[in-house]
């Protein structure tokens, strides 16, 4: 299948590892061009290099806290400048940190809703204009499993992404008229850094070796493992593609069938 994604222009956020950086190598290897950001500089200047080299397509590539509207908006103007008009936002930050819902004090939550909520709005809001000229867009927001179903240790988590669904659920409404389709990803577990990280943290609380604490993950998934970085990359690709025009105001899980409930 030809997704048409060819010399489209991807702002892909969070990108210098993990899922940012699977959706980047998935969109390139269609042969999109790419802006990329992260806010440690080396890290993500060398992803877009290996990228750019081993895909051969445009990268430009620069530090952007997405917590911080200054550094959204200088990001967005220098992507425009750079690669001239943007077709695709996959809008996507870090996650906050697990714990239970009394390990926290007001302060974090409202830290969590900056990472998670309002760093998807700003990012829409820096890109959405240039989408609105060229009368095509596909913006995805990537959120987690705890929106359907909240995990038990990830309190901020399951508090700070809810708002992410209203919100691209109403803008969907609101830009299907443009041609700009609006959707959200949900992944419950992929094998990036930061379930090694979750691992880690498990096999210290609960004095588990490696195989045990990822055993007790895979537990609860049907498909009996982790996904991997690539499939998540795939499915935000397909979604980003000419291929997916009548896909709009979703939110899909991708998690192996960890979700038990119908809807
Ligand atoms: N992996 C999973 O199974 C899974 C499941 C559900 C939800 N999620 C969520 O999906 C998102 C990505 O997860 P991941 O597994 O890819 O995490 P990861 O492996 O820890 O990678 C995080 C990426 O985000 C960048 N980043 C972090 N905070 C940022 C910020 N404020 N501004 C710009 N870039 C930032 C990091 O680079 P710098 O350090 O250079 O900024 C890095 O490139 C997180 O919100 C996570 O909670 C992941």
């Amino acid at each position: 299948m030809d997704l048409g994604l060819r010399n489209r222009v991807a702002v892909v956020t969070a990108s210098s590892r993990g899922l940012g950086r699977a959706v980047a190598e998935a969109l390139a290897a269609e042969g999109a061009r790419l802006a990329l950001c992260s806010r440690d500089a080396d890290a993500i200047r060398k992803t877009a290099e290996i990228i750019g080299d081993n895909y051969g397509v445009d990268v430009f590539a620069a530090p952007c806290d997405v917590t911080d509207p200054s550094a959204v908006e200088a990001f967005a103007g220098e992507a425009l400048r750079r690669l001239g008009e943007v077709h695709i936002l996959f809008a996507n930050a870090g996650g906050p940190p697990p714990g239970i819902v009394q390990d926290f004090a007001p302060e974090d939550f409202r830290k969590a809703l900056e990472l998670n909520l309002l760093s998807t709005i700003g990012l829409v809001h820096a890109f959405m204009p240039a989408m609105k000229r060229l009368g095509w867009g596909r913006i995805i927001a990537s959120t987690s499993i705890t929106v359907k179903q909240p995990a038990p240790n990830l309190a901020l988590s399951n508090v700070s992404r809810v708002g992410v669904v209203a919100y691209m659920k109403t803008l969907a409404g609101e830009l299907a008229s443009h041609n700009i389709t609006c959707n959200t990803v949900a992944p419950g577990y992929i094998l990036t850094d930061r379930v090694e990280g979750l691992i880690a943290g498990m096999m210290e609380k609960s004095k588990m070796a490696y195989e045990e604490a990822r055993r007790s993950i895979t537990a609860g998934i049907p498909a009996g493992r982790i996904g991997s970085p690539e499939e998540f990359g795939s499915l935000v690709a397909f979604l980003a593609s000419e291929r997916a025009a009548y896909i709009t105001g979703e939110t899909i899980l991708i998690d192996g069938g960890a979700y038990r409930g119908l809807m």
